[in-house]
């Protein structure tokens, strides 16, 4: 008797103990089946005593295009079949207050992004720490910080007929924005679709790629080695060249045939924005 009390005040010393010293934010998490898909709630309580802000990025507050579960059947996890999304790094605009002791809650459709055919007990279980920042640790989100909580949520739920479950949709033909951006030099730009904003933030974007990257030094420096590896002279003369061809291309000076589609552009973009962000944005010392 009393072993068994003993246990169970270890048991509730242990309970008390993690939500007591436990992450800022926790989860709720249900899942049902309906006709033909298979729907998860997720519910984030701010449990800590001061307002924080929770970044929506990665997380089912922005929907279900990042891998933020794991969901297994028998014990083998199913491959993710959702969408992949690289981006630069977040901005305030992708969190949300949650005041102490509030929570929000979202919806999503986990058959959108996994295929789920087989008749089981599954198991969903959240696999992605959540990120936040206090009220007053939002103004060093600039500096690149971010909180990390780990949530420790999984549910299981036993699935029949599967057969008739909706199957993730895989990209397709249709999804192709009719959207093509002519490159006329490095402060104008010409646009077949997209809405004014849309190309005004494209045109932005493509006059500070083009003004900052004449400022990047390409040389035996940590920042090149960290890129672009040990630095040999035959190397350098290719990441010279593939800096020409990006500059001209920015410049518009690249004979272009025809149309640079956005995709096209997305890519250059990407690639040199990782590194002149980091250039001239993270590093600004290293740069004369
Ligand atoms: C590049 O710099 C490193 C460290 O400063 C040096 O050891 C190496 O010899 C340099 N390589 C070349 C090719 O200059």
């Amino acid at each position: 008797m009393k072993t068994l009390l003993s246990l169970f005040c270890l048991v509730t010393y242990l309970t008390c103990a993690l939500s007591a010293n436990g992450w800022p934010v926790s989860l709720d998490m249900a899942c049902n089946k309906a006709l033909s898909a298979v729907a998860c709630t997720f519910e984030f309580t701010n449990d800590a005593n001061e307002n924080l802000y929770l970044l929506k990025r990665g997380t089912p507050l922005e929907g279900l295009i990042s891998r933020f579960i794991t969901v297994s059947v028998a014990g083998s996890p199913i491959e993710y079949d959702g969408p992949f999304v690289h981006r630069l790094p977040p901005t305030k605009d992708e969190f949300v207050l949650l005041k102490a002791g509030e929570s929000i809650s979202t919806t999503v459709q986990i058959t959108d992004a996994f295929s789920i055919d087989t008749d089981g007990l599954y198991t969903v279980q959240y696999s992605r720490p959540l990120q936040y920042l206090s009220v007053d640790e939002m103004s060093e989100l600039s500096n690149g910080l971010i909180m990390e909580s780990t949530v420790q949520e999984s549910i299981h739920i036993y699935l029949e007929d599967t057969r008739v479950l909706l199957k993730p949709r895989g990209p397709e033909e249709t999804d192709k924005v009719d959207y093509t951006v002519n490159i006329e030099s490095c402060s104008s730009a010409s646009f077949v679709g997209g809405t004014a904003a849309n190309n005004k933030g494209t045109l932005d974007a493509h006059k500070k790629l083009c003004s900052g990257i004449d400022k990047v030094n390409i040389g035996n420096n940590t920042l090149y080695v960290k890129w672009f590896g040990a630095f040999t002279s035959a190397r350098e003369t290719k990441v010279k060249d593939v800096y020409k061809k990006i500059r001209d291309g920015l410049a518009g000076c690249m004979a272009i045939p025809g149309k640079v589609s956005l995709r096209f552009m997305f890519v250059i973009f990407f690639i040199h924005f990782l590194f002149l962000v980091e250039a001239l944005v993270l590093t600004p010392r290293s740069l004369d």
